[in-house]
């Protein structure tokens, strides 16, 4: 199996299955130097933990990471980074039950076509349990990126039918760990929480959007033409499990637009060139022109409900019904942000490397 890396200068490779005995991340490219600890990763990773609220899974996996390499007395080395978190919660029987009949709009089906076998505890490789690793390696592109005054905002701004209202960027530094549902507007994370676990009452499950914000990047980050930055950052989010669709900007909100609404005038502030409006989400050319980039991800509703759904036996060949039973989130959006934020924020540590080498 490969496409299991990431990233040109500052690479990422994820290793690791939902119950085998651990997943991890190796990074390779980080610069030396760079002030490191567990704390720093072990925050972002409390983040993407399950168990922390009613709204997500009950699995109790305490995400402990170990750094096994690429540190020494507290800084970065520039050799690789591996990190490491061993699964300690594992319930594999109920996966027992159902290896034959496939999860509707799960990969069991199409990772057993393509392998013609696969770890079936927990959704083996396939599960949400990957993207610890890339939280692991998000938290050091955040400390690389926050020593060059980059910082990465996230904050949910739909949850199924529910719209989070307009919130200040001060709303949305402080207000999405306050809450289970991570968005910024407190009046509509309350209906959104009311509305996971009605979907959680009835068996069923929901999705929703999240937006990334990435502040203070310099104008100069993208690679033209097949590295483009939006191209990386729609890469980057496309291949999170559960994320269907990804916008830049005002995304698919251009095509309703004329050229005068949607073109975003240059203009002078404190002498540095600015755009008075940001329908490009900060990227132009896939260059980004040094305006906050805003990317926004949307989430498919668990695939994984406890409602009796139809499928198929593919060792009997024939129709048949199955009930799930393990432990799902009702809605995996407010853990897939810290995912989203850590894969955009490696896709900037990359260009920034990358931009290094662009002239003298
Ligand atoms: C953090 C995270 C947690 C997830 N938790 C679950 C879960 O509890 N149950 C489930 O069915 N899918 C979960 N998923 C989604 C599946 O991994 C994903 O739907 C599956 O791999 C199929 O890929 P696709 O949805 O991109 O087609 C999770 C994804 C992420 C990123």
């Amino acid at each position: 199996m490969s496409g299991n890396s990431f990233g040109e200068v500052f690479r990422i490779t994820t290793f690791g299955e939902s119950h085998g005995t651990a997943v991890g991340v190796v990074i390779d490219g980080c610069p030396a130097g760079l002030e490191l600890s567990e704390a720093d990763v072990q925050r972002e990773l409390d983040r993407r933990r399950p168990g922390q609220s009613r709204v997500t899974t009950e699995r109790g996996e305490p995400d402990r990471v170990a750094i096994l390499s690429g540190l020494f007395e507290g800084r970065t080395t520039g050799t690789p980074i591996a990190m490491v978190l061993y699964n300690e919660d594992k319930d594999s029987k109920v996966y027992e039950a159902i290896k034959d009949t496939p999860r509707p709009n799960h990969a069991d089906y199409t990772y057993q076509m393509k392998y013609g076998l696969r770890d079936w505890r927990g959704g083996g490789r396939s599960s949400g349990r990957e993207t610890a690793g890339r939280v692991a390696a998000g938290a050091v592109a955040k400390k690389l990126l926050r020593g060059s005054g980059i910082e990465i905002l996230g904050h949910t701004v739909r949850i199924h039918k529910i719209e989070a209202g307009d919130v200040t960027l001060d709303e949305i530094r402080r207000n999405p760990e306050e809450n289970p549902v991570r968005c910024a507007d407190l009046a509509a994370a309350k209906r959104m929480e009311e509305a996971i676990m009605k979907a959680k009452a009835e068996g069923d499950s929901v999705g929703g959007v999240v937006e990334v914000i990435a502040l203070g990047a310099p104008p100069g980050l993208g690679e033209p033409v097949f590295d483009k930055l939006d191209a990386d950052i729609a890469k980057a989010l496309m291949s999170i499990g559960a994320v269907k669709g990804v916008e830049i900007g005002a995304g698919f909100a251009v095509a309703g637009k004329r050229g005068s609404e949607n073109n975003d005038e240059f203009a002078l502030a404190e002498g540095r060139v600015v755009t008075k409006t940001n329908n490009s989400g900060g990227i132009q050319g896939g260059i980004s022109n040094g305006m906050p980039i805003v990317v926004r991800a949307a989430v498919k509703p668990t695939s994984s409900i406890a409602r009796e759904q139809g499928t198929v036996d593919l060792q009997k060949m024939e129709e048949t019904r199955i009930k799930i039973t393990g432990r799902h989130d009702p809605c995996i959006v407010p853990r897939v942000l810290p995912v989203c934020e850590a894969m955009t924020a490696i896709v900037l540590a990359d260009h920034l490397l990358r931009n290094r080498a662009a002239k003298v």
